[in-house]
């Protein structure tokens, strides 16, 4: 194998559909996933790669230091990219600890079993770290995020994201680490844990349940296709400078109840229902506390150095999204099954 590369979170949304571009598409390189397959892990993600030679699954805690240090120790890896989280906005204001620890110290804790299993050859590493545009902060009506935009993280998951950030930069300066940071905005697309706005909607309006729009629905997202993340993480970590920041988006800015209304619109379409019956679920709820207005992400910088535009326009995209959430019923099912009742009862009975 020409190279070792650990993916961590490979379980998740964003996570699965990295392992899948980088196991099909780089077969000399060995993948190993990384993931507690806590509630949003789900090795149904990936069925069709687990059987790949080039590819490995370990069960494990990145916040538990001995056995990360063991799995350097195991695996001798030559790149890490980094998406394991917790990753829910409204899970971080209901418990903010959990995201302290599994944010901040377990990314600490792979920097630590990096650093150690490299020692001082740095020759052909890389530790690349998936972020957020949420560190940034809430737009007002004008402008965009820039890679130089000063930090001003307002929840506690984007707080733990941007101190992870921090942390990750840190040992680059202080300890000469290669390291990339990219920081990109709402990814949509199949595999998602219906606790997102998304596959939420997708699947309360297949099931005739109200659809929670936070406050009057006029915040604003920037969302971008999960597969063209994949692939900008791939152009990134194969050609992105030592330690920069790369931002990725999709230029594809909607507020949240335009984009509920084409879900809608397009769900009406594919039920056959009559145009507007699924529109009637919309029902106000009290706002997110902290709620940021508006995100909007400037990706010139990748594409002007690294050649990265988005493949896929969003009016496709949200539609391929509904087939499948609507085909793989099962999928759905499992997840929805169990502890998805207590969350989503504690989550928005109240609201
Ligand atoms: P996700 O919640 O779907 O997946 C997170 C994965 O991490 C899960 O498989 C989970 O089991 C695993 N995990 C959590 N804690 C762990 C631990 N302690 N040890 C090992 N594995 C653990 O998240 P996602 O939406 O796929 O996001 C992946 C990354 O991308 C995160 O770092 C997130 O901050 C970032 N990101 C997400 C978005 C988005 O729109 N979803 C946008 C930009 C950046
Ligand atoms: O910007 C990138 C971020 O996007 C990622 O870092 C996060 O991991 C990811 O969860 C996402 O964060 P958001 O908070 O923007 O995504 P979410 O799907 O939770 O919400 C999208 C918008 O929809 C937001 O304005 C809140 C609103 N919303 C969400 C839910 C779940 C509702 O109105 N009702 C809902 O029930």
């Amino acid at each position: 194998m020409e190279k070792t590369v650990l993916i961590t979170g490979g379980a998740g949304f964003i996570g699965s559909h990295l392992v899948r571009l980088m196991v099909n598409k780089y077969p000399n390189y060995k993948i190993v996933n990384l993931d507690k397959l806590t509630y949003a892990g789900n090795l149904a993600n990936l069925t069709d790669v687990e059987d790949k030679p080039n590819y490995e699954f370990v069960k494990g805690d990145i916040v538990d230091a001995d056995f990360i240090n063991q799995l350097f120790k195991d695996f001798n890896f030559d790149s890490v990219i980094h998406l394991a989280a917790e990753s829910h906005v409204d899970r971080s204001i209901e418990g903010p600890m959990e995201f302290i620890v599994t944010n901040i110290v377990g990314t600490t804790n792979l920097l630590n079993a990096a650093k150690d299993s490299w020692g001082n050859n740095f020759s052909d590493k890389l530790f690349y770290h998936v972020s957020t545009d949420e560190v940034y902060g809430s737009l007002g009506e004008e402008g965009m995020f820039l890679e130089t935009t000063p930090y001003d993280p307002r929840s506690p998951y984007s707080a733990s994201k941007a101190s992870s950030d921090h942390i990750v930069r840190a040992y680059h300066h202080t300890y000469g680490m290669p390291i990339v940071i990219s920081n990109c905005s709402n990814n949509y697309g199949s595999h998602q844990f219906p606790e997102k706005l998304i596959p939420l909607f997708i699947n309360n309006i297949k099931n005739n349940k109200a659809l929670p729009v936070y406050g009057k629905g006029e915040n604003i997202r920037d969302w971008l296709w999960v597969n063209d993340h994949a692939r900008a993480i791939d152009v990134i970590f194969h050609d992105g400078k030592n330690g920069d920041t790369y931002n990725i988006g999709g230029h594809n800015e909607w507020t949240n109840i335009d984009l509920i209304k084409v879900m809608c619109k397009v769900m009406d379409e594919k039920l056959s229902r009559p145009l507007g019956e699924s529109e009637k679920l919309i029902t106000y709820v009290t706002d997110r506390a902290g709620h940021d207005m508006r995100y909007a992400i400037d990706a010139t910088k990748l594409k002007e150095e690294l050649g990265w535009v988005p493949s896929l326009q969003f009016e496709e995209g949200i539609r391929n999204t509904i087939d499948w959430y609507l085909e793989n019923e099962e999928w759905m099912n499992n997840i929805t099954s169990g502890d998805y009742e207590n969350y989503y009862e504690k989550q928005y009975a109240t609201r």
